[in-house]
C-alpha cells in the first residue's frame, strides 16, 4: 500500500482528528476478515480512514462529511490514492443522509461511526436499520479521553457529549440484537456484530 504517512502528518499539523493507529489496525483487520461489499462511514475528515478501509477490502465506501474544507481535501486524497471510483461522497449533515439511506432501504456490511460524538445515540436506531444481518458497527472514541469512564465531575464543555456517550454505551451493551465488545485502547472503540 502507498504510504499513508503524508495524510497522517498533514492531519497532525492541522489538528484534524483521524483514527489512531491501534484502532486503525483493528478496523483494517475487520475489513480483511469480513469481506464487506458496502461500507458506510460517518465522519470522513480528509479521507484517511476511508482510504485505509478501501485498501483493506474490495468494498464500495459511502462516506459523510459536513465540513466543506475537509471534504475538498478528502476528494483530493481519494483521487491521489486511486480509490475515487469506489467512493460515494455525501457532503452534508450525517443525520440527514442516514435518514435518506434508511428511506431507500440501503444496507451496509460495515459501518464506521466516527462523526460528532454527542450524536451517536441519536444515530443509533438508524444505523442499526442500515446494517445487514451479520454486519458490524465499529464505533470510535467511545471513552472520550477517559471522561466517559470517570466517576468524578466532568468538565462543563464535555458534559453533554459524555452523558450522550454513556447513554450510547448503555444502549449498545443492553441490545441483545448485537454482540458487542468494548476496547479500552486508544480513545476507546467498540465492535458490535448484528446477529
Ligand atoms: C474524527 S473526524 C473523522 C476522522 C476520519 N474518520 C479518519 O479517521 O480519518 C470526525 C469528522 O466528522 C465530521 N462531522 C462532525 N459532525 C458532523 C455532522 N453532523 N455531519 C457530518 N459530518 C460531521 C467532522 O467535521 C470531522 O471531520
Amino acid at each position: 500500500m502507498e504510504s499513508m504517512n503524508e495524510i497522517k502528518e498533514f492531519a497532525k499539523a492541522n489538528y484534524i482528528p483521524i483514527v489512531r493507529d491501534k484502532t486503525a489496525k483493528k478496523l483494517t483487520e475487520i475489513c480483511k476478515a469480513q469481506f464487506p461489499s458496502k461500507i458506510l462511514e460517518i465522519g470522513t475528515a480528509i479521507g484517511y480512514s476511508g482510504i485505509l478501509m478501501l485498501k483493506s477490502s474490495n468494498a464500495r465506501l459511502y462516506t459523510i462529511e459536513n465540513n466543506n474544507e475537509r471534504a475538498k481535501l478528502a476528494k483530493e486524497n481519494f483521487e491521489k490514492y486511486k480509490v475515487k471510483d469506489r467512493v460515494t461522497f455525501y457532503i452534508d449533515d450525517a443525520q440527514k443522509v442516514i435518514e435518506e439511506l434508511c428511506s431507500k432501504n440501503e444496507k451496509f456490511d460495515l459501518i464506521f461511526l466516527d462523526g460528532a460524538k454527542g450524536q451517536y445515540i441519536r444515530y443509533y436506531p438508524y444505523l442499526k436499520h442500515l446494517l445487514s444481518g451479520g454486519g458490524i458497527l465499529f464505533t470510535d472514541n467511545i471513552y472520550l479521553h477517559g471522561f466517559v469512564q470517570i466517576d468524578g465531575k466532568v468538565p462543563h464543555k464535555h458534559r453533554s457529549m459524555v452523558m450522550n456517550l454513556r447513554k450510547f454505551i448503555n444502549t449498545l451493551s443492553q441490545d441483545n440484537d448485537f454482540e458487542t465488545n468494548f476496547y479500552d485502547i486508544d480513545d476507546g472503540f467498540s465492535v458490535s456484530k448484528l446477529k
